[in-house]
């Protein structure tokens, strides 16, 4: 359930009509819906009430600053996969001892200013990785709380780009070689096993998968225990996935269940780091139909957005519903809704159903509030688009659209060309 509903044919952001944004701050510009939001990371952390665990929101879904508070001010902690990630975490407030650190790629700086900063856990997906932590922890004078990303080779039966639990993935590392992991890890005197991590993919409708993947640790966990580590944290990643078109994903709830059935008795607790289940469904993408066109075997209506501001649909064939602001409920055709961009991929939707927009009217692009903004890009120098918090009858422009001078942001032109 979210707050982007249909008022006298008129899209409404919670009690703000959508229009009123655009006509006061142009277009495209992210709009998210403040009380979806809060209900959206409410539910999900609810749903595991009275398990011992914590919630730290997957930060690259959405990274704006005012969403992070939000979810700082509920109590979230943050899954985090780069220096920028937490310098923005700390920004926004969160404590660093609920900060937890994955990525195959961990550069020595970003390791350095994790540690420096106190976080709750690295997931470390190699032994490399592992030797440099202990290395810097050591030169840093501190110990390093670490947890190995396992790979429990699950398919997780999504789109194969963010697939990440299969043996094929650069992913973590398989349960064997984990087990060696760990050994290597405990003779570490700047390390600190703490804990498990497995992350499976993303955008997963069925909960099987994480069954499967859990039970899969389990077993590892006991391993480990006999060997005397104590492992105290299990991260069981994110990727619940969430309604774009058709699919049928569980609720939160029997996510849970199924999760906390499984965990009776282990002692461990639980970290979870949802992204898209949290905040998808909780943003639009607002655009202007520039102009129609009609070619010969097809009908284009082509928006100020593109694949530059919203790169789902070209990057994975996603499907983002298109829903005309002011609903005039006129015919439907069959149409591209394509960007202003130079490329053929450069599209939102392909031979969709849509309402018979024209020239100057507004669309709002539905379920983009995660891997929206946060994957835009300035291809094409074109600036990229603001970003827009409703709540309740306000709205507040949380990140100004970007000028044509940001794009030019520390560039320089060395002297033997400025002649
Ligand atoms: N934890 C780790 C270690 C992850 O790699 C990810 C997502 C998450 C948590 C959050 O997953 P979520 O709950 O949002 O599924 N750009 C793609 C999605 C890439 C996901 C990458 N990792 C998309 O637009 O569909």
């Amino acid at each position: 359930m979210h707050h982007f509903k249909y008022r006298d044919n008129e899209l409404y952001c919670e009690d703000v009509p959508v229009r009123i944004i655009a006509e006061q701050i142009g277009t495209p510009f992210y709009l998210y819906s403040h009380a979806t939001l809060k209900r959206h990371y409410l539910i999900f952390d609810e749903a595991f009430e009275g398990l011992d665990r914590l919630v730290c929101y997957s930060a690259k879904a959405n990274t704006n600053l005012s969403v992070l508070k939000l979810f700082e001010s509920l109590g979230s902690g943050l899954d985090i996969v780069s220096g920028g990630e937490l310098y923005r975490g700390l920004k926004a407030g969160f404590s660093p001892d609920k900060i937890v650190y994955s990525g195959v790629g961990k550069r020595v700086d970003e390791i350095d200013y994790a540690l420096e900063a106190g976080i709750l856990m690295f997931n470390v997906e190699s032994i490399e990785e592992l030797e440099l932590i202990n290395k810097r922890a050591g030169i840093l004078e501190t110990i390093a709380p670490v947890a190995i990303r396992v790979n429990p080779d699950v398919d997780p039966k999504t789109h194969p780009y963010i697939s990440t639990g299969l043996k094929k993935n650069k992913f973590g590392i398989d349960k064997e070689a984990a087990i060696e992991g760990y050994n290597v890890a405990r003779g570490l005197e700047n390390i600190d096993v703490v804990g498990i991590d497995c992350h499976i993919g993303s955008q997963i409708t069925d909960a099987k998968p994480f069954v499967e993947a859990l039970e899969s640790i389990k077993d590892l966990i006991d391993e480990l225990r006999k060997i005397g580590l104590d492992i105290r944290f299990l991260d069981m990643g994110g990727g619940l996935g969430i309604t774009y078109n058709d699919e049928s994903p569980p609720h939160p709830r029997e996510y849970a269940k199924e999760i906390v059935a499984s965990l009776k008795g282990t002692q461990l607790k639980l970290i979870l780091e949802p992204g898209r289940v949290i905040v998808g469904n909780a943003g639009i993408l607002v655009t202007e139909v520039l102009f129609r066109k009609s070619g010969k075997d097809k009908e284009f209506i082509i928006a100020d957005a593109g694949m530059n501001d919203l790169m789902r649909p070209t990057l994975y064939s996603a499907f983002h519903a298109i829903e005309p602001v002011v609903d005039n409920e006129g015919q439907q055709i069959t149409a591209d809704v394509v960007g202003p961009i130079c490329e053929t991929g450069d599209f939102l939707a392909v031979d969709r159903k849509i309402s018979d927009v024209i020239k100057g009217d507004l669309l709002a692009v539905m379920s983009a509030g995660a891997y929206g903004f946060t994957m835009s890009s300035n291809y094409c120098s074109r600036p990229r688009v603001a970003e827009v918090m409703v709540k309740d009858d306000n709205f507040y422009v949380v990140r100004d659209r970007e000028r044509y001078e940001d794009l030019v942001n520390g560039e320089s032109i060395p002297p033997f060309l400025d002649v």
